[in-house]
């Protein structure tokens, strides 16, 4: 890599989304952080003060320093970002992700603002990374460099992790039940008169999201647009009173029968771009299996992955089991690490290495690969 490290922003950094970045970019290899901003409650403030840390720990001494700049295209522009990695809740990500981009800049976002543009990828990079090419045709066609990747739905990167290595098989209906953390509302998102020892059987367009973007990861990419993947899909999903992961009750059915060994086997040596790349973010294996009979559960699996800063990467699946021409499973996902933050760094990393963001070193010089 090279000996500049590449300077970037977080839009909506003190978010619980937010905080993520500012922890995994702390102390990043290649990627510096330059530039944080938040709502005009924040602006001038520092991180430190106007921070409400969600994390534990100390907040990054670095960061805890910087001051907060209003989400503003005019004023990123001045503080030589070439990455911008998005927080911000999607109505105000709209707007300011696509000005970013006119500006020449990389933007990886969180938000549902783009995710369904036909030109922008929902990339989780074990799953597709061949449709980052969407984002290299985005910047082509609008005559520069700038271009936007999202990344998914929290609830669907864990979704089509645990999906991918069974592709082979044929997916042809995946029945899934979601029991989702409260960090997954944001910072205000819920009461906690409504959410203590309680469950809701409903949050907001979450079951058609999963449906459309799950469906777009695993689509084919057929010249300039996603064929979406055609299974049938049916979802349901809940809010439960978890701080953080995921929870998926997945039932599969596949064209090709498979056991529940081979079934383990396939998940437990799933690998993808990341991994062959050796990005700095990749945790060695995307999916982790369990065998015992009552994991995966947040409270002891949420941060699955190594090395350590893969912590949170990796997807867990368990009670791996056949119900008539059903595969049945649970999988875990860390809902602000692989499900927004983490993912969103793994993309950068991997457009650094397929030559997406230009850098002093030049993508065929990236030695360094580990911090
Ligand atoms: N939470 C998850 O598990 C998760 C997972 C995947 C994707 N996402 C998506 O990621 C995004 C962030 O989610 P979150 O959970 O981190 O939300 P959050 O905790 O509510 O944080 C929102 C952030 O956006 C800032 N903000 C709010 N209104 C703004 C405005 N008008 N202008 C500029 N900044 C503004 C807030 O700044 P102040 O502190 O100054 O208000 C804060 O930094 C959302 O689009 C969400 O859908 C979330």
């Amino acid at each position: 890599m090279t000996n500049t490290k590449i300077k970037v922003a977080v839009l909506g950094a003190t978010g619980l989304v937010g905080q993520r970045f500012v922890r995994i970019l702390a102390d990043h290899p290649w990627f510096e952080i330059a530039a944080l901003t938040a709502s005009a409650r924040s602006a001038g403030k520092t991180y430190g003060a106007a921070v409400s840390w969600a994390l534990g720990g100390d907040v990054p001494r670095a960061a805890a320093e910087m001051d907060i700049l209003p989400t503003s295209a005019k004023r990123l522009a001045e503080t030589g970002i070439q990455v911008a990695f998005s927080a911000l809740p999607a109505a105000t990500a709209h707007g300011i992700e696509e000005e970013l981009r006119d500006a020449g800049l990389a933007v990886f976002s969180n938000a549902n603002a783009h995710r369904m543009d036909a030109d922008v990828p929902i990339l989780i990079p074990e799953v597709n990374d061949g449709h980052l090419e969407l984002a290299r045709g985005q910047a082509k066609r609008r005559g520069g460099s700038g271009f936007i990747v999202a990344n998914s739905n929290c609830t669907a990167s864990g979704l089509v992790l645990a999906l991918k290595p069974f592709e082979p098989f044929g997916i042809r209906t995946v029945i899934a039940t979601s029991y989702q953390a409260i960090s997954g509302a944001g910072r205000r998102g819920l009461a906690a008169f409504d959410i203590a020892a309680n469950v809701v059987p409903y949050i907001g367009n979450e079951e058609e999201k999963l449906a459309r973007e799950s469906r777009k990861i695993l689509g084919r990419l057929a010249g300039e647009a996603i064929e979406p993947a055609p299974f049938e899909f049916n979802a349901s999903c809940a809010r439960v009173p978890v701080r953080d992961g995921h929870l998926l009750s997945l039932a599969i059915e596949l064209e090709r029968d498979i056991e529940p060994d081979a079934a383990r086997e396939a998940l437990a040596s799933f690998r993808g771009a990341p991994q062959e790349l050796r990005l700095p973010t990749a945790p060695e294996a995307p999916v982790l299996v369990r065998r015992e009979e009552d994991r995966p559960q947040p409270s002891l699996d949420v941060e699955a992955g190594s090395p350590e800063r893969a912590k949170g990467m990796a997807v867990t699946v368990g009670r791996i089991r056949r119900s008539g021409r059903f595969l049945n499973l649970f999988a875990l996902v860390h809902n602000t690490i692989r499900g927004a933050a983490g993912t969103s760094v793994l993309n950068a990393e991997l457009a650094v290495r397929r030559g997406l963001i230009p850098h002093e070193g030049g993508p065929g010089r990236t030695k360094e690969t580990r911090p």
